[in-house]
């Protein structure tokens, strides 16, 4: 079944949970839709697991539409949403859709998701009115990372928890057909998911929003700067990658690799000539 934002809404309306999955590359994305996952972010966390920046704030929108073009190549029903990254949007409403329009032409992204609440309801409506879904994204938005001066927790006092909700509401009413809530405590984010028609999506937002979502990096142990406390480790690739790539230096220096089942045979009879 191909995933739509008419899917997304029904998900949320039949009370049954979304799963998605960050994908950079093609194989990767491959899998996902073979393991029947509902939709793919081609995050700007791009910028950190695959780039190696400290933040998201340097990725570009060609960056943007270089990994978004290797997932949607290897993709038939799961919804591929791609960011918008930092000061891609910011400037103006007509930025916004220029930018979003390029995701969708250059990187055939289906949908766009951007961060921030009130402040940015003029650019959701705008890109949303030129016919792209847009996913919000509340909480720790790591674009203004230097703005809440690190990544933490979002909406621990009573009037942030009440910003944090009429952002989100200002979010919905924009037009978005869903909402990220990243770090935000678990009754908070299931209140902001009670109060919106629209699904949330939760990354370290607790059991009660209507779907989850991790970066694939994190959740199989291949990205290991550091662990935030809401991310599972489904396993320790990382470690498998590390064990075998060093059985293969050492295969390569102790010639056991190649051996003959890898290897092209040459035709006695034409080396005959050429030796000759
Ligand atoms: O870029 C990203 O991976 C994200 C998710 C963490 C929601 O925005
Ligand atoms: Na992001």
């Amino acid at each position: 079944m191909k995933n739509t934002v008419q899917t997304f809404q029904k998900f949320k309306d039949d009370k049954k949970k979304i799963s998605m999955l960050t994908a950079y590359d093609y194989s990767t994305a491959a899998l996902i839709e073979k393991a029947g996952i509902n939709a793919i972010l081609v995050g700007d966390s791009l910028g950190m697991v695959v780039l190696g920046h400290k933040d998201t704030l340097s990725v570009t929108v060609e960056d943007m539409i270089y990994h978004s073009r290797a997932v949607t190549a290897a993709v038939e029903n799961t919804m591929v949403v791609v960011d918008l990254p930092f000061m891609s949007y910011q400037v103006s409403a007509a930025q916004a859709v220029k930018n979003a329009g390029r995701l969708v032409k250059e990187g055939h992204a289906q949908t766009v998701k951007l961060e921030g609440g009130r402040q940015v309801a003029d650019r959701i409506e705008a890109i949303t009115a030129a016919g792209i879904p847009v996913m919000g994204h509340l909480g720790l938005t790591p674009q203004s990372v230097n703005a809440f001066g690190g990544f933490k927790v979002q909406g621990k006092t009573l009037s942030a928890a009440e910003k944090l909700i009429d952002d989100a509401l200002a979010v919905q009413k924009a037009g978005a057909f869903a909402l990220v809530l990243e770090c935000v405590p678990d009754q908070l984010a299931a209140l902001i998911t009670e109060k919106l028609s629209i699904p949330t999506i939760g990354i370290g937002a607790g059991a009660a929003t209507d779907g989850q979502i991790l970066v694939y990096q994190d959740m199989l142990g291949i990205f290991s700067d550091f662990k935030a406390k809401f991310v599972k480790r489904y396993d320790e690739i990382g470690q498998r990658m590390l064990a075998d790539f060093k059985k293969y230096d050492s295969e390569v220096k102790e010639q056991i690799f190649p051996s003959q089942e890898h290897t092209f045979k040459s035709d006695p009879a034409v080396m005959d000539q050429l030796i000759k």
